[in-house]
């Protein structure tokens, strides 16, 4: 899975007044209707407890300029002070200020997922930046950024007539 590309969140609860984020990209959208998105998280990870108690939590869409964020929040940071960053009280969970995009959510509930645990959410909120903002990448265990940041996405391959395809199966 990891050749499968993926942008980086910053999925954050808030604990005792205590804010907490965790760096993930196992995050996805689940349901239109009702608005669900899950995330699976490492039983291991402080966040597996912090969210149990929470019962809601943010998932914050990095940005191209916020690696070090990820970084930070997935204890890979190699400085003793923190990357400059602000998070700010919000649904579900504090929000990471410079973000794409963030779902604020409740916990509906959880699933076993080996030695993840899933956390569905159902979305109550959603925030999205201004602007042509570029989304940092995850691929192959290394980060990366679209070559032409969001102005330029792919056309859609022309549409083929099916009556004029032939498949070849063996010779
Ligand atoms: C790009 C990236 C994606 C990650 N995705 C996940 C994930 O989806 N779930 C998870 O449990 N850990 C994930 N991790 C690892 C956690 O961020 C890391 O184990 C973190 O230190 C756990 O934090 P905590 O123990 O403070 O909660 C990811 C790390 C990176 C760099």
């Amino acid at each position: 899975m990891g050749m499968f590309a993926t942008g980086v969140t910053v999925v954050t609860v808030e604990v005792g007044g205590e804010a907490h984020g965790m760096t993930a990209n196992a995050v996805m959208s689940v349901s239109l209707d009702p608005p669900l998105v899950c995330v699976s998280v490492n039983r291991r990870a402080r966040m597996d407890k912090f969210l149990e108690r929470a019962g809601g939590y943010a998932v914050n869409i990095l940005a191209q300029d916020q690696q070090a964020l990820s970084q930070y929040f997935s204890g890979t940071w190699p400085h003793a002070t923190p990357p400059e960053h602000r998070l700010v009280p919000w649904t579900g969970g504090p929000r990471l200020v410079g973000c794409l995009a963030a779902a604020g959510c409740r916990v509906e509930g959880t699933l076993e997922g080996g030695d993840h645990r899933i956390f569905l959410g159902r979305v109550l909120d959603l925030y999205r930046a201004d602007g042509a903002l570029s989304p940092l990448l995850f691929f192959a265990g290394r980060y990366h950024q679209l070559r032409d940041p969001a102005l330029a996405p792919l056309a859609p391959v022309d549409v083929w007539n099916p009556e004029e395809v032939q498949i070849f199966y063996d010779d």
